[in-house]
């Protein structure tokens, strides 16, 4: 009897309790935003995507704008893909777990505002140690530098690149060749929940378009901002370090905790080093390898003690002295020696560069709030040629972005509540890529009869169709066919819960969708002919069956732009190796190797484009071509 009375009470109070909530929740949040764009709160909407009902619940959305989504989840923190297709136009909500290391190389001071981190000790180490050269090698280095420079915080890019911007006001600080060096090792102290992952190639110093994500918030929030550096004084400049003050300051109020962009390796802009989410753990000073040899200071060669220089501080080798050439001789061979150790520090890097060619899972994506100028006005479908901030982006696209990303940072970012797209586009392009160029490789070959290339392309999409055959029965709750495919391979891994996630699966289904049209389609045409052959018959259009099947399949190949597609290493690379993809940005291999005329090493000009692209061809790169 109590019990029942209990229960009788203790239910409706519940469930009083639980609208209360709702009231509280839901109410409050949409009339704190009054007068802006519908803001869906999260927990009232999620939504279950059933094979049922996903027809009616995917929304409006263009193969090209798809394709363009679907490409940037997929490249998304991955090191090669963001260099391949490198201009980005998208912000990823970013979370770095409680506990993840960062790095910092430098003069072991202690940032105060805004600085930069790297995710690989590496990354930082390279660009932070920079040892004086001896002998021969100190000449001709001066305002070279070896290997090029890289790294957070640091100036300069890739010489000869002509695209590159001069104006970068980078501290030079850690630049200081003679000055100790210490690498310092932060760790996250809690969750930090509110950074936004650029994507492309972010962190390239360019004016082409790579850093447009960075410079529409700062443009945008400029005039209210009040920013340490100089300011841009209304001119279009570019600089990188404007763009994280001005960034940090406007999302300082959202608790923005950084961006995060990619050059060789991830780096973060970490916006405040004192409020405790981070803890300095280690601070070590990094010997240079001419102390640890014990090596004197190398012999200053200069005019004012004694070498014979020319105009342009070139040595006049014949008017050497014996104790000069000595001297040199000494010092050239230290080194000799010793770059063989630095360029073990720029293999490192580029090493750790390439370890995150398949992503860097120390940082968590939540797409449920990404933010991206795609599908909100026109965007070249290029992402080679594409740019953010380019003719057709209204101001008003432009505030709605901002608006979005306000509202999106608001909640802070929670990566296990969001479908991980990045999984599911993996399942279909490894699916789907060796099929396609394996059907294209058939309908390529020369010398084939009809009949052998509609029963080799029949290979592949029989397998593909009888799994998904039509045979519905009466009132079945069952389904199979097309649809089913197209459903099983794009569904959501957790329920659909904000705009964002609808715009990102509307685009898997649109480009799912266009893929398994196309099998079917291929599979539709040729299967007559592969059928007459059994049954004795000929068909008498085999012919344009195959040329109308392999124009489709093209047009397929070309419409996904699938990285995989496009893009292989020249080889299995060996263990002194690493395959290489160019960076826009500084790297360790700068843009021209060490001793060879190939200007822009693994790129090539494209006309069309009017600018550098990366080879589909990737290259494999020694240690000691480093040297
Ligand atoms: C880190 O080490 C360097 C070199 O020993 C020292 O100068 C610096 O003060 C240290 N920094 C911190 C924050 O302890
Ligand atoms: C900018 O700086 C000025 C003077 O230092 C100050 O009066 C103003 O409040 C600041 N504005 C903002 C938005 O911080
Ligand atoms: C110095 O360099 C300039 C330009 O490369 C060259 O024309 C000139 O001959 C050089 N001078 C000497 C003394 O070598
Ligand atoms: C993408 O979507 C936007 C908004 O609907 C549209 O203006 C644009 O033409 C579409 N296509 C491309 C390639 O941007
Ligand atoms: C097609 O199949 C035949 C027999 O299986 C094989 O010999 C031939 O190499 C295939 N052709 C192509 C282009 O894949
Ligand atoms: C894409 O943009 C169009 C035009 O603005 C809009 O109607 C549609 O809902 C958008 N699609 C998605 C999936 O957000």
């Amino acid at each position: 009897m109590r019990k029942r009375f209990a229960l009788s009470v203790a239910l409706p109070t519940a469930l009083l309790l639980v609208f209360a909530t709702w009231i509280v929740l839901f109410q409050s949040r949409s009339t704190s935003d009054l007068g802006l764009p519908k803001f869906i709160p999260l927990r009232e909407s999620k939504e279950k995507i059933t094979w049922r009902n996903f027809q009616d619940k995917v929304r409006p959305i263009d193969l090209e704008n798809s394709t363009a989504i679907f490409n940037s989840i997929y490249a998304a923190l991955r090191q090669s893909g963001s260099d391949l297709h490198p201009v980005g136009v998208t912000y990823f909500p970013a979370i770095i777990p409680k506990g993840t290391l960062l790095f910092h190389a430098g003069k072991g001071e202690m940032p105060e505002g805004l600085e930069w981190l790297a995710m690989d000790h590496e990354f930082s180490l390279n660009f932070g140690s920079r040892r004086q050269a001896y002998g021969r090698r100190s000449l001709s280095r001066r305002g070279k530098g070896p290997g090029g420079p890289g790294g957070p915080g640091k100036p300069g890019g890739p010489p000869g690149s002509g695209k590159q911007d001069q104006s970068s006001d980078q501290p030079k600080k850690n630049f200081d060749r003679s000055g100790s060096m210490t690498m310092m090792t932060f760790r996250a102290t809690r969750d930090l929940n509110r950074f936004l992952y650029l994507d492309g190639a972010s962190a390239s110093k360019s004016t082409t378009g790579e850093m447009d994500t960075q410079k529409m918030i700062s443009d945008l929030v400029g005039s209210q901002s009040n920013s340490t550096s100089d300011g841009d004084n209304g001119k279009r400049v570019m600089s990188e370090r404007l763009y994280a003050e001005r960034i940090c300051s406007w999302g300082k109020k959202y608790g923005l905790e950084g961006i995060i962009r990619v050059e060789v390796g991830f780096e973060l802009v970490l916006c405040d080093f004192l409020d405790g989410s981070t803890e300095l753990v280690s601070n070590n000073s990094y010997p240079l390898v001419n102390d640890m040899l014990g090596l004197p200071p190398p012999t200053k060669i200069t005019a004012e003690n004694g070498w014979p220089l020319d105009a342009n501080g070139t040595l006049i080798e014949d008017q050497l002295t014996e104790e000069q050439r000595a001297i040199l001789k000494k010092e050239d061979d230290w080194e000799t020696r010793m770059r063989k150790f630095d360029t073990m520090d720029s293999f490192g890097q580029l090493l750790a560069g390439e370890i995150h060619d398949k992503g860097d899972r120390r940082i968590h994506l939540d797409y449920r709030h990404m933010v991206t100028g795609l599908n909100r006005t026109y965007i070249n479908p290029d992402p080679n040629n594409r740019r953010l901030l380019n003719d057709d982006i209204s101001l008003e696209v432009e505030l709605g972005m901002l608006h979005d990303l306000e509202n999106s940072l608001k909640g802070g970012f929670d990566s296990s509540e969001s479908t991980d797209w990045q999984q599911v586009l993996d399942e279909i392009v490894d699916k789907f890529s060796p099929m396609l160029k394996g059907m294209e490789r058939v309908l390529d070959a020369e010398d084939k009869s009809v009949n052998i290339v509609a029963e080799n392309i029949t290979r592949y999409t029989t397998s593909f169709v009888r799994r998904f055959i039509e045979k519905q029965r009466e009132g079945s709750k069952l389904d199979s066919g097309r649809d089913f495919a197209i459903y099983q391979y794009s569904r959501p891994l957790k329920d659909l819960a904000t705009d964002s996630d609808y715009l990102i699966w509307s685009a898997v289904v649109r480009v799912v969708t266009e893929v398994v049209d196309t099998i079917y389609s291929l599979h539709e045409t040729l299967w007559p002919i592969v059928l007459s052959e059994f049954q004795g018959d000929v068909v008498d259009d085999a012919y344009s069956r195959v040329t109308d099947s392999q124009q489709r399949l093209k047009g397929l190949i070309k419409a996904l732009n699938w990285i995989p597609l496009n893009f292989e290493c020249e080889k299995k690379c060996d263990w002194d190796e690493v395959c290489y993809t160019p960076s826009w940005g500084p790297s360790p291999l700068g843009w021209t190797l060490p001793d060879s005329t190939d200007e822009h090493f693994g790129m090539h000009f494209d006309s069309k484009r009017q600018r550098q692209v990366i080879d589909s061809e990737l290259r494999c790169v020694k240690i000691d071509s480093l040297l």
